[in-house]
Protein backbone atom coordinates (compact mmCIF):
# COMPACT_ATOMS: atom_id res chain seq x y z
CA UNK A 1 0.00 0.00 0.00
CA UNK A 2 1.11 3.46 -1.14
CA UNK A 3 2.86 5.48 2.25
CA UNK A 4 1.22 9.07 2.78
CA UNK A 5 3.48 11.34 1.05
CA UNK A 6 4.21 14.88 2.53
CA UNK A 7 6.33 17.32 0.32
CA UNK A 8 8.50 19.81 2.21
CA UNK A 9 8.60 22.81 0.13
CA UNK A 10 9.99 25.71 2.82
CA UNK A 11 12.64 28.33 1.22
CA UNK A 12 14.37 30.66 3.48
CA UNK A 13 14.48 28.68 6.38
CA UNK A 14 16.77 25.65 8.67
CA UNK A 15 15.74 22.96 6.27
CA UNK A 16 17.70 20.63 8.91
CA UNK A 17 15.81 21.95 11.70
CA UNK A 18 12.15 21.43 10.04
CA UNK A 19 13.00 18.64 7.67
CA UNK A 20 14.99 16.37 9.84
CA UNK A 21 12.03 17.41 12.37
CA UNK A 22 9.57 16.17 10.49
CA UNK A 23 11.82 13.08 8.89
CA UNK A 24 12.54 12.16 13.12
CA UNK A 25 8.86 12.44 14.43
CA UNK A 26 7.00 10.80 10.97
CA UNK A 27 9.52 7.64 10.07
CA UNK A 28 5.75 6.30 9.09
CA UNK A 29 5.25 8.93 6.36
CA UNK A 30 7.28 9.43 2.54
CA UNK A 31 8.83 12.48 3.58
CA UNK A 32 10.18 14.01 0.13
CA UNK A 33 11.71 17.55 -0.05
CA UNK A 34 11.32 20.13 -3.50
CA UNK A 35 12.54 19.29 -6.09
CA UNK A 36 13.12 15.82 -5.56
CA UNK A 37 9.22 15.04 -5.94
CA UNK A 38 8.63 11.97 -7.38
CA UNK A 39 5.53 11.82 -9.18
CA UNK A 40 3.18 14.94 -8.42
CA UNK A 41 -0.08 12.57 -7.98
CA UNK A 42 1.61 10.86 -5.24
CA UNK A 43 1.83 14.13 -2.72
CA UNK A 44 -0.46 13.78 -0.23
CA UNK A 45 0.06 16.63 1.68
CA UNK A 46 2.41 20.08 1.26
CA UNK A 47 4.44 21.36 3.81
CA UNK A 48 5.04 24.90 2.33
CA UNK A 49 6.56 28.57 2.69
CA UNK A 50 7.66 31.19 -0.38
CA UNK A 51 6.64 28.66 -2.65
CA UNK A 52 8.68 28.16 -5.93
CA UNK A 53 6.16 28.92 -9.09
CA UNK A 54 4.26 25.83 -9.86
CA UNK A 55 4.73 23.99 -6.94
CA UNK A 56 1.29 22.37 -7.14
CA UNK A 57 1.65 21.34 -11.02
CA UNK A 58 0.26 17.82 -11.72
CA UNK A 59 -0.55 17.29 -7.82
CA UNK A 60 -3.85 16.05 -8.56
CA UNK A 61 -4.54 14.03 -5.39
CA UNK A 62 -3.09 17.12 -2.90
CA UNK A 63 -5.72 16.47 0.24
CA UNK A 64 -3.91 20.13 2.15
CA UNK A 65 -1.61 22.21 2.01
CA UNK A 66 0.33 23.32 5.18
CA UNK A 67 1.54 26.64 5.98
CA UNK A 68 5.08 27.11 7.94
CA UNK A 69 3.70 30.75 8.72
CA UNK A 70 0.32 32.65 10.30
CA UNK A 71 0.05 35.16 7.07
CA UNK A 72 -0.59 33.55 4.32
CA UNK A 73 -1.34 36.45 2.04
CA UNK A 74 1.78 35.70 -0.20
CA UNK A 75 0.53 31.87 -0.18
CA UNK A 76 -2.89 33.17 -1.49
CA UNK A 77 -1.42 35.43 -4.04
CA UNK A 78 1.16 33.58 -5.67
CA UNK A 79 -1.12 31.76 -7.40
CA UNK A 80 -1.25 27.87 -8.25
CA UNK A 81 -2.86 26.47 -5.19
CA UNK A 82 -5.51 24.17 -6.27
CA UNK A 83 -9.07 25.14 -5.92
CA UNK A 84 -10.70 23.43 -3.53
CA UNK A 85 -7.14 22.03 -1.66
CA UNK A 86 -7.60 23.22 2.08
CA UNK A 87 -4.88 25.76 3.21
CA UNK A 88 -3.77 25.60 6.82
CA UNK A 89 -2.38 28.62 8.72
CA UNK A 90 0.16 28.23 11.36
CA UNK A 91 -1.17 28.35 14.86
CA UNK A 92 1.31 27.06 17.18
CA UNK A 93 2.21 27.57 20.78
CA UNK A 94 5.55 28.58 20.34
CA UNK A 95 4.84 31.58 17.74
CA UNK A 96 2.48 32.67 20.30
CA UNK A 97 4.79 32.30 22.95
CA UNK A 98 7.67 34.51 20.47
CA UNK A 99 4.90 37.13 19.30
CA UNK A 100 3.45 37.73 22.79
CA UNK A 101 6.96 38.24 24.46
CA UNK A 102 8.30 40.61 21.82
CA UNK A 103 4.95 43.06 21.92
CA UNK A 104 4.85 42.89 26.06
CA UNK A 105 8.88 43.63 25.26
CA UNK A 106 8.15 46.31 23.15
CA UNK A 107 4.48 48.06 24.93
CA UNK A 108 6.99 47.93 28.30
CA UNK A 109 9.89 49.62 26.32
CA UNK A 110 7.75 52.46 25.77
CA UNK A 111 5.50 52.39 28.84
CA UNK A 112 8.40 52.56 31.32
CA UNK A 113 10.41 55.51 28.98
CA UNK A 114 12.92 53.25 27.80
CA UNK A 115 13.31 55.39 24.81
CA UNK A 116 13.71 58.42 26.32
CA UNK A 117 16.08 56.53 28.79
CA UNK A 118 18.36 55.25 26.16
CA UNK A 119 18.68 58.78 24.52
CA UNK A 120 19.60 60.49 28.11
CA UNK A 121 22.09 58.51 28.65
CA UNK A 122 23.23 59.64 25.25
CA UNK A 123 23.45 62.78 26.20
CA UNK A 124 24.65 62.11 30.01
CA UNK A 125 21.23 63.46 31.63
CA UNK A 126 20.41 61.65 34.70
CA UNK A 127 16.79 62.15 34.63
CA UNK A 128 14.28 60.13 36.97
CA UNK A 129 10.95 59.63 34.82
CA UNK A 130 8.14 58.03 36.94
CA UNK A 131 5.74 55.87 34.89
CA UNK A 132 2.53 55.82 34.72
CA UNK A 133 0.86 52.84 36.53
CA UNK A 134 -0.23 50.40 33.53
CA UNK A 135 -3.81 50.47 34.61
CA UNK A 136 -3.36 54.27 33.39
CA UNK A 137 -1.83 52.93 29.71
CA UNK A 138 -4.34 52.71 26.99
CA UNK A 139 -2.94 49.68 24.61
CA UNK A 140 -5.02 49.01 21.55
CA UNK A 141 -4.61 45.21 19.53
CA UNK A 142 -5.70 45.74 16.20
CA UNK A 143 -6.17 41.47 15.74
CA UNK A 144 -7.65 39.50 17.99
CA UNK A 145 -6.58 36.45 16.57
CA UNK A 146 -3.99 33.73 17.81
CA UNK A 147 -1.57 36.08 17.94
CA UNK A 148 -3.63 39.13 19.31
CA UNK A 149 -5.69 37.40 21.69
CA UNK A 150 -2.44 35.85 23.60
CA UNK A 151 -0.99 39.14 23.40
CA UNK A 152 -4.05 40.87 24.96
CA UNK A 153 -4.39 38.18 27.74
CA UNK A 154 -0.20 38.73 29.03
CA UNK A 155 -0.73 42.12 29.20
CA UNK A 156 -4.31 42.32 31.38
CA UNK A 157 -2.01 39.93 33.22
CA UNK A 158 0.80 43.09 33.66
CA UNK A 159 -2.13 45.16 34.72
CA UNK A 160 -2.20 47.30 31.19
CA UNK A 161 -5.66 48.78 29.92
CA UNK A 162 -6.02 46.79 26.96
CA UNK A 163 -8.44 47.21 24.03
CA UNK A 164 -8.64 45.13 20.84
CA UNK A 165 -10.28 45.52 17.51
CA UNK A 166 -11.30 42.84 15.63
CA UNK A 167 -13.56 42.16 12.43
CA UNK A 168 -16.23 40.58 14.48
CA UNK A 169 -17.28 40.47 17.77
CA UNK A 170 -14.62 39.50 20.55
CA UNK A 171 -14.97 38.09 24.25
CA UNK A 172 -11.77 38.49 25.98
CA UNK A 173 -11.36 38.60 29.85
CA UNK A 174 -10.75 41.92 31.08
CA UNK A 175 -10.26 43.46 27.21
CA UNK A 176 -12.68 46.16 26.02
CA UNK A 177 -13.23 44.48 22.57
CA UNK A 178 -14.65 46.77 19.42
CA UNK A 179 -15.22 45.47 16.11
CA UNK A 180 -15.91 46.48 12.55
CA UNK A 181 -14.17 50.07 10.22
CA UNK A 182 -16.64 52.20 12.08
CA UNK A 183 -15.60 51.50 15.76
CA UNK A 184 -11.55 52.11 14.26
CA UNK A 185 -11.44 55.78 14.49
CA UNK A 186 -13.02 55.76 18.50
CA UNK A 187 -10.95 53.05 19.41
CA UNK A 188 -7.70 54.62 18.12
CA UNK A 189 -8.56 57.87 19.98
CA UNK A 190 -7.93 56.30 23.44
CA UNK A 191 -5.36 54.05 22.08
CA UNK A 192 -1.17 55.37 23.50
CA UNK A 193 0.41 52.46 22.49
CA UNK A 194 -0.76 50.71 19.45
CA UNK A 195 -0.01 47.20 18.13
CA UNK A 196 -1.02 45.88 14.97
CA UNK A 197 -1.04 42.52 14.03
CA UNK A 198 -3.39 41.77 11.70
CA UNK A 199 -3.50 39.62 8.73
CA UNK A 200 -3.02 41.34 5.27
CA UNK A 201 -5.84 41.18 2.80
CA UNK A 202 -7.79 43.31 0.61
CA UNK A 203 -9.63 45.03 3.82
CA UNK A 204 -6.51 46.03 5.88
CA UNK A 205 -3.75 46.82 3.08
CA UNK A 206 -2.79 50.27 3.75
CA UNK A 207 -5.31 50.48 6.65
CA UNK A 208 -2.74 52.70 8.47
CA UNK A 209 -2.77 55.94 6.62
CA UNK A 210 -2.83 59.34 7.56
CA UNK A 211 -5.98 59.57 8.38
CA UNK A 212 -5.38 57.00 10.90
CA UNK A 213 -2.51 58.07 12.29
CA UNK A 214 -4.19 61.47 12.88
CA UNK A 215 -6.74 59.62 15.04
CA UNK A 216 -4.23 58.55 18.06
CA UNK A 217 -3.44 60.76 20.97
CA UNK A 218 -0.64 62.75 20.35
CA UNK A 219 2.31 61.32 21.23
CA UNK A 220 1.42 57.43 20.95
CA UNK A 221 3.43 54.41 20.38
CA UNK A 222 3.06 52.00 17.52
CA UNK A 223 4.12 48.73 17.36
CA UNK A 224 3.71 46.84 13.86
CA UNK A 225 4.31 43.27 14.08
CA UNK A 226 1.49 42.61 11.52
CA UNK A 227 2.68 43.18 7.79
CA UNK A 228 4.48 46.11 5.91
CA UNK A 229 1.78 47.03 3.43
CA UNK A 230 -1.22 47.73 6.53
CA UNK A 231 1.04 50.72 6.65
CA UNK A 232 1.41 53.84 4.53
CA UNK A 233 5.20 54.19 5.28
CA UNK A 234 4.86 57.89 3.94
CA UNK A 235 2.50 58.85 6.68
CA UNK A 236 4.21 56.89 9.10
CA UNK A 237 7.05 59.29 8.59
CA UNK A 238 5.60 62.46 8.38
CA UNK A 239 3.27 61.10 11.62
CA UNK A 240 6.76 60.90 13.30
CA UNK A 241 8.96 63.55 12.09
CA UNK A 242 5.49 66.08 13.75
CA UNK A 243 6.34 63.61 16.84
CA UNK A 244 2.14 63.08 16.41
CA UNK A 245 3.40 59.44 16.95
CA UNK A 246 6.22 59.58 19.07
CA UNK A 247 7.92 56.13 18.31
CA UNK A 248 7.99 53.45 16.50
CA UNK A 249 9.16 49.30 16.42
CA UNK A 250 8.66 48.36 12.60
CA UNK A 251 9.27 44.50 12.25
CA UNK A 252 7.52 44.25 8.93
CA UNK A 253 7.87 46.34 5.53
CA UNK A 254 6.68 46.72 2.36
CA UNK A 255 9.76 45.89 1.22
CA UNK A 256 11.78 42.80 2.93
CA UNK A 257 14.68 43.02 3.64
CA UNK A 258 14.46 46.78 4.38
CA UNK A 259 16.28 48.62 1.84
CA UNK A 260 19.90 50.22 3.01
CA UNK A 261 18.52 53.89 2.11
CA UNK A 262 15.09 53.63 3.28
CA UNK A 263 14.73 56.37 6.21
CA UNK A 264 13.40 53.78 8.77
CA UNK A 265 16.87 52.80 9.15
CA UNK A 266 18.34 56.04 10.34
CA UNK A 267 14.92 57.47 12.11
CA UNK A 268 15.80 58.74 15.23
CA UNK A 269 12.37 57.27 16.50
CA UNK A 270 12.28 53.75 14.82
CA UNK A 271 13.50 50.67 15.71
CA UNK A 272 13.87 48.36 12.95
CA UNK A 273 13.54 44.95 13.77
CA UNK A 274 14.08 42.12 10.34
CA UNK A 275 10.69 40.29 10.60
CA UNK A 276 11.41 37.92 13.35
CA UNK A 277 9.02 39.21 16.47
CA UNK A 278 7.82 35.52 15.91
CA UNK A 279 9.64 33.25 14.14
CA UNK A 280 7.77 29.86 13.90
CA UNK A 281 9.62 27.20 16.15
CA UNK A 282 10.19 23.55 14.46
CA UNK A 283 10.47 22.23 17.73
CA UNK A 284 6.65 22.56 18.67
CA UNK A 285 5.60 23.41 15.15
CA UNK A 286 6.52 20.10 13.18
CA UNK A 287 4.31 18.20 16.20
CA UNK A 288 1.38 20.69 15.63
CA UNK A 289 1.77 20.11 11.84
CA UNK A 290 1.89 16.25 12.44
CA UNK A 291 -1.14 15.95 14.96
CA UNK A 292 -3.64 18.17 12.42
CA UNK A 293 -2.14 16.01 9.57
CA UNK A 294 -2.55 12.34 11.27
CA UNK A 295 -5.92 13.53 12.75
CA UNK A 296 -6.94 14.24 9.01
CA UNK A 297 -6.08 10.92 7.70
CA UNK A 298 -8.11 9.50 10.76
CA UNK A 299 -11.24 11.43 9.28
CA UNK A 300 -10.98 14.43 11.59
CA UNK A 301 -11.59 18.18 10.09
CA UNK A 302 -8.28 20.24 9.43
CA UNK A 303 -7.75 22.93 11.90
CA UNK A 304 -7.08 26.41 10.97
CA UNK A 305 -8.32 26.04 7.84
CA UNK A 306 -7.74 29.63 5.54
CA UNK A 307 -11.05 31.39 4.62
CA UNK A 308 -9.80 32.07 1.23
CA UNK A 309 -12.62 34.49 -0.09
CA UNK A 310 -11.53 36.02 3.73
CA UNK A 311 -8.01 36.19 2.76
CA UNK A 312 -7.05 34.62 6.39
P1 LIG B 1 -5.68 35.26 13.04
O1 LIG B 1 -5.81 34.28 14.16
O2 LIG B 1 -6.28 34.93 11.72
O3 LIG B 1 -6.30 36.64 13.57
C1 LIG B 1 -6.51 37.74 12.75
C2 LIG B 1 -7.27 38.79 13.52
O4 LIG B 1 -7.41 39.96 12.70
C3 LIG B 1 -8.69 38.34 13.88
O5 LIG B 1 -9.04 38.80 15.16
C4 LIG B 1 -9.54 39.03 12.81
O6 LIG B 1 -10.87 39.32 13.20
C5 LIG B 1 -8.78 40.33 12.64
N1 LIG B 1 -9.10 40.93 11.35
C6 LIG B 1 -8.93 40.43 10.10
N2 LIG B 1 -9.40 41.29 9.17
C7 LIG B 1 -9.90 42.33 9.85
C8 LIG B 1 -10.55 43.53 9.46
N3 LIG B 1 -10.78 43.82 8.18
N4 LIG B 1 -10.95 44.37 10.43
C9 LIG B 1 -10.74 44.11 11.74
N5 LIG B 1 -10.13 42.98 12.18
C10 LIG B 1 -9.71 42.11 11.24
O7 LIG B 1 -4.16 35.61 12.77
P2 LIG B 1 -2.91 35.43 13.77
O8 LIG B 1 -2.47 34.03 13.78
O9 LIG B 1 -3.23 36.10 15.05
O10 LIG B 1 -1.80 36.27 12.96
C11 LIG B 1 -2.01 37.63 12.65
C12 LIG B 1 -0.95 38.12 11.69
O11 LIG B 1 0.28 38.31 12.36
C13 LIG B 1 -0.58 37.18 10.55
O12 LIG B 1 -1.54 37.20 9.52
C14 LIG B 1 0.73 37.77 10.10
O13 LIG B 1 0.52 38.79 9.16
C15 LIG B 1 1.30 38.38 11.38
N6 LIG B 1 2.48 37.65 11.88
C16 LIG B 1 3.65 38.32 11.98
C17 LIG B 1 4.76 37.69 12.50
C18 LIG B 1 6.04 38.43 12.70
O14 LIG B 1 7.05 37.83 13.04
N7 LIG B 1 6.06 39.72 12.51
C19 LIG B 1 4.68 36.34 12.90
C20 LIG B 1 3.49 35.69 12.77
C21 LIG B 1 2.36 36.36 12.26
P3 LIG B 1 -11.91 38.14 13.52
O15 LIG B 1 -11.38 37.49 14.79
O16 LIG B 1 -13.18 38.84 13.75
O17 LIG B 1 -11.88 37.21 12.35
C1 LIG C 1 5.38 35.36 9.89
O1 LIG C 1 5.43 36.50 9.54
C2 LIG C 1 4.19 34.56 9.85
O2 LIG C 1 3.23 34.96 9.18
O3 LIG C 1 4.17 33.50 10.48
Amino acid sequence: MKRTTLLYAAFGVDDAAWLGGFREQAPDLDIRAWPDIGDPREIDYVFVWKQPLNLFDGMTNLRAVFSLGAGVETLLAGGGLPAGVPLVRMVDPGLATGMTEFVVLRVLHYHRNMHLHEANQRDGAWIQLRPKLPEDRAVGLLGLGNLGASCARALVGLGFDVRGWSRTPKLIGGVETVHGEDQLADFLCGTEILVCLLPLTADTDGLLDARRFAQLPRGAFFVNVGRGRHVVEEDLLAALDTGHVAAATLDVFREEPLPRQHRFWTHPSVTVMPHCAALTQPKTAVRTVLDNLRAHLAGAQLRHVVDVARGY
